[in-house]
């Protein structure tokens, strides 16, 4: 579904979402696709990669085979350790589990040998495509290698030897062009449209890429879509490796400047261990295979609430017109201030297109509602507890300054 989009770029969009015809589904999907033995995982050294991983190895006996940006296994292993350990993931007696495949997303073939590519192929049992180059000031151009052709290498890793079901995170800002926003509400039924208003050359790409993987599913895949909101720290420690997230910037920046944006908005938050567990869940039960699943916070915190709560974490914030806040930042940031760089940053997020103050669409979930009925797997509310968490493993972590009172 696609209305006719101008940008300066004047990228044919019809043309991004041709799936090479070479990639078909005619071999049946593997016997153990929903009791897999050997599962491979994309951007497992990513944030929501990594509980992916933890989870699939907590729920199943499977070896996880996981695509790491590297060029030699050896450091592939060592960055997988590295980062599960920061994230307190690291479980040594499960190392075994844990296949690393130095490979690059961007590259044809995964950028594995075509021999290597090949014997993955017959190996594999099911694979969750989850990794992507998250960046919400790259064009779409830049960020397209990555994100739409590493997703058409997947499918076609998919496609080769038994087909392999794939489960695909995706985005919810897929939804936050125009046409749905005018709509007022989005299901997973719909098809997401791109139109001129959504502006992002990553959720364009993410979109590209979606097309994809709905093209892979006329032709036959069995395919599972995850379209989730912003995902925030670890609902119980706060723990976090998403510095970038411009929610975790825009707070810092609050807290910098002693002040904050007189904004009436709702902040979507989705605890990224809900995130893990309600995508592996749905992702084993066979019926979700052909479908899309919402993954949202039914309430999303008003920003002057999310305020109050950062305030009882003893920072003194004062309320100023959003205008006056910006010209603030920008003034600090061209200032001789200690964290210029980061306030930099978020001054260039906040000028990008950016989902944070974008009117969104209302989302409906009724398969996600009735994958994850009677599992016990509920999003945590947004509550000072959850907030007074993130606060304080970024605190901890040395990303927020100490507290004044
Ligand atoms: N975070 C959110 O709020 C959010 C919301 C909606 C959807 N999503 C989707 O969720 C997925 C995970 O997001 P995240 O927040 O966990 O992102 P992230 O922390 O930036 O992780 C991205 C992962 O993808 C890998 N990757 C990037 N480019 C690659 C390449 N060329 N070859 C191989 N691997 C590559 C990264 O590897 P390196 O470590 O080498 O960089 C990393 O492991 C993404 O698909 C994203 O679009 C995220």
């Amino acid at each position: 579904m696609m209305r006719e989009v101008s940008t300066a770029s004047a990228v044919d969009w019809q043309a991004e979402t041709v799936l090479d015809s070479t990639i078909g589904f005619q071999r049946p999907p593997s016997a153990q696709a929903t009791e897999p033995q050997r599962i491979f995982l994309t951007g497992a050294t990513g944030f929501l990669g990594a509980y992916l991983l933890d989870e699939l190895l907590r729920t199943s006996k499977a070896d996880i085979y996981c695509l790491v940006r590297e060029d030699e296994r050896a450091r592939a292993a060592q960055r997988l350790r590295t980062h599960l350990e920061r994230l307190g993931l690291w479980d040594g007696s499960r190392e075994g589990r844990i296949i690393p495949i130095a490979g690059d997303l961007a590259m044809p073939l995964l950028g594995l040998s075509r021999s290597r590519f090949d014997a993955l192929a017959e190996q594999l049992d099911v694979i969750y495509h989850n990794g992507g180059h998250v960046n919400f000031f790259l064009p779409y151009a830049a960020l397209k290698a990555a994100n739409v052709l590493g997703t058409q290498e997947i499918l076609r890793l998919a496609a080769y030897g038994q087909t392999k079901p794939v489960h695909y995170t995706s985005s919810m800002a897929v939804f936050f062009g125009r046409t749905h926003i005018d709509a007022g509400r989005v299901s997973e039924l719909d098809t997401p449209v791109l139109d001129p208003g959504l502006k992002s050359g990553y959720v364009r790409s993410k979109w590209v890429a979606e097309q994809l993987v709905l093209t892979a599913r006329e032709r036959g895949l069995p395919a599972a879509i995850y379209r989730t909101i912003r995902i925030t720290g670890h609902s119980r420690t706060g723990v976090t490796s998403n510095w970038t997230d411009l929610l975790n910037r825009l707070l810092k920046g609050c807290i910098l400047l002693g002040s904050y944006p007189s904004l009436t908005i709702d902040v979507p938050m989705l605890p990224v261990d809900y995130v893990s567990r309600a995508m592996i869940c749905l992702s084993r039960q066979a019926r979700s295979l052909g479908r899309a699943f919402h993954l949202f916070h039914p309430r999303p915190i008003p920003w002057r609430e999310l305020v109050c709560m950062v305030r009882a974490s003893g920072y003194p914030l004062v309320e100023r017109g959003y205008d006056q806040w910006l010209l603030e930042l920008k003034r600090a940031a061209a200032a001789d201030h200690p964290e210029r760089e980061s306030l930099a940053q978020l001054w260039l997020l906040l000028m990008s297109p950016n989902s944070l103050l974008v009117k969104k669409p209302q989302y409906d979930a009724p398969n996600a509602r009735e994958g994850l009925e009677g599992t016990g797997i509920v999003c945590p509310p947004i509550d000072e507890a959850l907030v007074a968490a993130y606060v304080s493993f970024l605190r901890t972590a040395g990303y927020l300054p100490p507290p004044s009172t």
